[in-house]
């Protein structure tokens, strides 16, 4: 496997999956030998976008295809569990966009048949291979920013029309993901508050917030109801506060110092103006590679290499567990306001 060509095929070339078509077409050592979607217009698409591709609308003739090791699925969350499981039936390694599947025991499923076929399994988490996360990661390893107590992660923009996920399923995997990855830890505890005001059937806003053993919390919030795309993650730590905007072109990630404060105990300050305001605010250089390729580079590596990628499949399941208790957490038991009618 070391440096054979490595065949890979896409099924589900929807609105993501040409970007994986995209991104595998320009690495080396690798070829997109086939995508299928059940969509003719879709299979159009590619077949004009990437010609040396072959389309198809069955997805056994890729799944039988026996030059192909590995697949990349993007097919719509529900669909994740039975594609998954007919490829590593079939003998391919599997890549499989976020979330790994809409139900605990699907997940476990995948990743527990995977490890029976000695396949390796990837989940789409893309921003664990987001070189801004990746940054935020060293630092705190570094411990430059000193403990780490709280994350508030926010992510929002218009929903997609007809939508058949619900914002927590299609939004927050990507902060629960960078959430685990950052803290380290597996949470023990998920309260989530939810509504829906235009859409009957899918939750459109959703609050998460997870409970740490160690103590740490992460706060998440998730909408399809504003039109101002909004990308922002706060990490407080016990020096340092790391801000992390994607939606800034340049400064991606600042990092304040705690700051000043002569507010309290400053016999200095009795007599003058009492405030508080941040200290110094760097902006390390964040490298510009694209994270879709290294999340790619990462999956084909590790079918060479036998190694783990990073976004694995229990990665991806620890991921579902978290989705799975926020949905249950959702509109479930509130503490009234006292005086107050439930
Ligand atoms: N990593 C990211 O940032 C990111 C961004 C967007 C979407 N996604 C993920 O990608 C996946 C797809 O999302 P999307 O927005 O592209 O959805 P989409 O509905 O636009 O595309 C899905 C495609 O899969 C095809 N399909 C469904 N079942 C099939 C089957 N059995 N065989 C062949 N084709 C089949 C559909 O025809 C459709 O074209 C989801 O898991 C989503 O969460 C990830």
């Amino acid at each position: 496997m070391k440096d054979e060509l490595i065949r890979v095929g896409v099924i589900g070339v929807g609105y993501w999956g040409p970007n994986l078509v995209r991104t595998l077409s320009e690495m080396d050592g690798v070829e997109v030998a086939r995508a299928a979607d059940l969509r003719p217009g879709r299979r159009e698409f590619i077949a004009r976008r990437f010609p040396q591709v072959t389309t198809t609308a069955e997805i056994n003739d890729v799944l039988h295809d026996e030059s192909i090791s590995a697949v990349f699925i993007a097919t719509p969350p529900a669909t994740h569990r039975d594609v998954a499981i007919a490829a590593l039936d079939a003998g391919k390694h599997v890549f499989i966009e976020k979330p790994l599947a809409t139900v605990v025991h699907e997940a476990e499923e995948i990743v527990a048949s995977a490890k029976a076929k000695h396949l390796k399994v990837a989940v789409g988490h893309l921003f664990l291979y987001h070189p801004a996360v990746i940054k935020i990661r060293e630092l705190l390893t570094t411990g430059e920013l000193g403990d780490f107590f709280f994350l508030a992660s926010t992510r929002c923009n218009p929903g997609p029309p007809q939508t058949k996920v619900d914002v927590l399923w299609d939004l927050a995997p990507h902060d629960v993901a960078i959430a685990l990855h950052l803290v380290g830890e597996t949470p023990v505890e998920v309260t989530a508050r939810g509504a829906r005001f235009t859409n009957a059937q899918f939750t459109e806003t959703a609050y998460v917030n997870l409970g740490f053993p160690s103590g740490r919390m992460a706060q998440i919030n998730v909408s399809w109801l504003t039109p101002n795309k909004t990308r922002n993650l706060q990490l407080v730590c016990s020096k340092k506060t790391v801000v992390y905007d994607d939606m800034e072109m340049v400064e991606k990630v600042r990092v304040f110092d705690a700051g000043q404060d002569n507010r309290v105990n400053s016999k200095e300050s009795a007599s003058g103006p009492l405030s508080y305001g941040p200290g110094s605010i760097v902006a390390p250089a964040i490298a510009s590679t694209e994270p879709l390729r290294l999340e790619c580079e990462d999956f084909v590596r590790s079918i060479r290499d036998n190694s783990e990628p990073v976004s694995n499949g229990q990665c991806g399941l620890e991921v579902v567990r978290v989705l799975d208790a926020a949905s249950r957490s959702l509109y479930g038991r509130a503490a009234y306001v006292t005086g107050a009618r439930p």
